[in-house]
């Protein structure tokens, strides 16, 4: 099973020759990342050939390639979700992409519901490791032996800790915890997060999980960035609402920006 990875990226070298080192998702709200890069090309999901194009309103769906911090760079600026179509392969044409255009690096990014109370919304988190708690997989139907993945690295260590030093030199506060996947699109229930936080979750998020398996299949090195957006169900007193997830994102994103261009210095430059 593949996707149309080759034919998008014969696309984007069509309109920017060179090969790229790191690719990037940019999740909801966090799209302004997406205006800093230099020398651009920016090309509609809807002009790659069965890209998703995102419903979700916060998304702004364009694959935008350039540099960033001098570091040729391809950003992702919107991503499609499970819960959009109910297809949890949806995401492959995009990460295909990706690597076909030389990124061995993907640097995720999404938007969280934070089950610690010393994790603030408008903070970031690191993301050591995951919990499906969906049941997906975009793995199944393959038939390569490849298929049996070994998730034991998937958040790469080596890579967590580039994040974890770069954060420490520009002075940003940033978590680090497990990430729990579920389908969405509803949010969860304050029982739900109760079980989350007993299973050893420290933030919950509709997104991600999918791209990361996808990724390690394609033999790509994955980092990730929530910012956290909320408290989960019930730790806040506030109701949860997809406004509050696009609006304190983008105030997050702000402060995320500084470590994330720090980050794409230190691996492409290190
Ligand atoms: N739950 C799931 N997804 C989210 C949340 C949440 O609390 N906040 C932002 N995305």
């Amino acid at each position: 099973m593949s996707g149309f990875g080759h034919e998008c990226a014969e696309i984007v070298r069509a309109a920017r020759p060179g090969s790229y080192r790191i690719g990037m998702i940019l999740g909801s709200g966090l799209g302004s990342l997406a205006e800093e890069v230099e020398d651009a090309v920016r090309i509609p999901y809807s002009h790659l050939t069965e890209f998703p194009v995102s419903t979700v309103t916060s998304h702004s769906s364009e694959l935008v390639a350039g540099t960033l911090s001098g570091v040729p760079v391809v950003i992702l600026s919107g991503r499609a979700h499970y819960y959009e179509s109910g297809d949890p392969t949806v995401m492959r044409t995009p990460v295909e992409t990706l690597k076909d255009l030389g990124c061995d690096i993907l640097l995720a990014t999404n938007a969280a519901g934070s089950l610690r109370e010393d994790v603030a919304p408008g903070n970031p988190m690191l993301i050591s490791d995951h919990i499906n708690w969906s049941g997906k997989n975009p793995l199944i139907g393959e038939e390569d032996e490849k298929r049996f993945l070994d998730m034991s690295t998937a958040y790469d260590p080596e890579l967590r800790g580039v994040m974890k030093k770069v954060a420490q030199e520009t002075g940003a506060p940033l978590a680090e915890g497990v990430y729990m996947w579920f389908s969405g699109p509803s949010f969860e229930t304050p029982a739900e997060i109760r079980m989350a936080k007993m299973l050893g979750a420290d933030a919950v998020g509709m997104s991600t999980v999918p791209e990361v398996i996808l990724a390690r299949f394609l033999g790509m090195r994955v980092a990730a960035l929530s910012i956290i957006t909320n408290y989960g169900a019930g730790l806040q007193a506030q109701a949860l609402s997809h406004d509050q997830t696009k609006s304190v994102a983008q105030t997050g994103m702000a402060r995320m920006k500084e470590l994330v261009r720090a980050f794409v210095k230190e691996i492409g430059h290190g």
